[in-house]
């Protein structure tokens, strides 16, 4: 008996959780080339890897580009990224060479606002600063004003981009007693009556909340958005978190609020670059958190991520619906 051998090719540039690569590797369609490591492809490594790929399987730190695509050549249909943010994505030359991208939103919305409620919680009631003060000997005894941060209990919070995440978030955050739900954005949201939540110009959601949480997607819009102007308008006793991407906030501007007491303090699980170097100076503030990117680091959200992404993947290359598929 003959069986036809698959022509067609995917280049996955990173060793994904098992759950998406056996997806890929038991696909009759499809020979799959692995980068099979834990860490990024070398950039010259993932241009020969993609070289003739019909389909290519990338992560928010490949970034792909003019020089990527025409690597990969005419043969590339579909490109399939293992996250939800597709800012890393040229999208505009994507689209010139009618190739379709699968992404994966909703799967890691609970695992992404919970994370952020942690952060928010972590950097408001000063936990890394509590822990280390019990681990250096610095506890010595119960002081009325030791260690007191802000709570959520009567609170305004505002969050920038309310969508999937950001929804996520607020929803989470009203139990905890908040007194009012800010958001701003391109345009009012119906499914923010679920959560109270009140549509406001950005400046009056910096002058009026007492905890402001970025939800929104990096886009040149919201590149820098949070920048010394920004920062000016927030209440001096603000908590300011960040959960979207790194670029959205200008790091010195950031810097100089938290040094100058512009702002209480802030918790980061996104900067620029990432990693952040250790000698950077956000990282010797004690009222900066920052976490390595981990919102939607939870093993089973992970698993769901990856297959997916795989399924995303074979279904552009056999020219199917994809399960998630990102409007052009
Ligand atoms: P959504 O697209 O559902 O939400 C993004 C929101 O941002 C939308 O509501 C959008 O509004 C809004 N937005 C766009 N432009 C602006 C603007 N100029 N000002 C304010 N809001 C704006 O995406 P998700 O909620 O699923 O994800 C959001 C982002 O979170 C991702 O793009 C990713 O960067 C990041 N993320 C980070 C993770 C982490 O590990 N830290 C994990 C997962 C995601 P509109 O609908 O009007 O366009
Ligand atoms: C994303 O999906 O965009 C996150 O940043 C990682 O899960």
């Amino acid at each position: 008996m003959h069986f036809a051998q698959p022509v067609l090719r995917v280049f996955v540039t990173r060793r994904i959780p098992q759950e998406g690569l056996e997806l890929l590797q038991r696909a009759a369609v499809c020979t799959v080339s692995l980068w099979d490591s834990d860490e990024p492809v070398p950039r010259a490594e993932l241009l020969k890897g993609v070289e003739g790929a019909h389909g290519l399987l990338c992560l928010l730190s490949d970034r792909i580009d003019a020089e990527v695509l025409d690597a990969a050549g005419p043969n590339l249909k579909v490109i399939s990224t293992m996250s939800v943010g597709f800012d890393h994505l040229a999208i505009d030359e994507i689209k010139k060479r009618s190739i379709r991208v699968g992404y994966t939103p909703d799967v890691l919305t609970d695992a992404t606002a919970e994370l952020t409620v942690a952060l928010l919680l972590a950097t408001a009631r000063r936990l890394p600063e509590g822990i280390q003060e019990v681990k250096s000997g610095g506890w010595s005894s119960w002081k009325p004003l030791w260690l007191c941060g802000y709570g959520l209990s009567g609170s305004t919070v505002g969050v920038i981009g309310l969508g999937r995440i950001g929804l996520a978030v607020a929803r989470r955050l009203k139990p905890f007693g908040v007194k009012r739900l800010l958001y701003s954005g391109r345009q009012p949201k119906p499914q923010a009556q679920e959560v109270d939540g009140e549509y406001v110009p950005l400046d009056s959601l910096l002058c009026e909340s007492d905890f402001v949480v970025v939800s929104c997607a990096l886009s040149p819009e919201t590149q820098g958005l949070c920048d010394k102007a920004f920062f000016t308008k927030m209440k001096t006793t603000a908590v300011f978190i960040n959960t979207s991407r790194g670029a959205v906030v200008n790091q010195e501007d950031l810097y100089e609020a938290l040094t100058a007491g512009q702002i209480a303090a802030a918790g980061l699980d996104v900067t620029t670059p990432e990693p952040l170097p250790t000698d950077h100076p956000l990282l010797a503030l004690k009222n900066c958190v920052v976490l390595p990117h981990i919102g939607s680091a939870t093993y089973s959200t992970r698993g769901i991520m990856a297959k997916l992404t795989a399924n995303n993947l074979l279904a552009g290359l056999t020219g199917e619906a994809m399960p998630s598929e990102l409007k052009l």
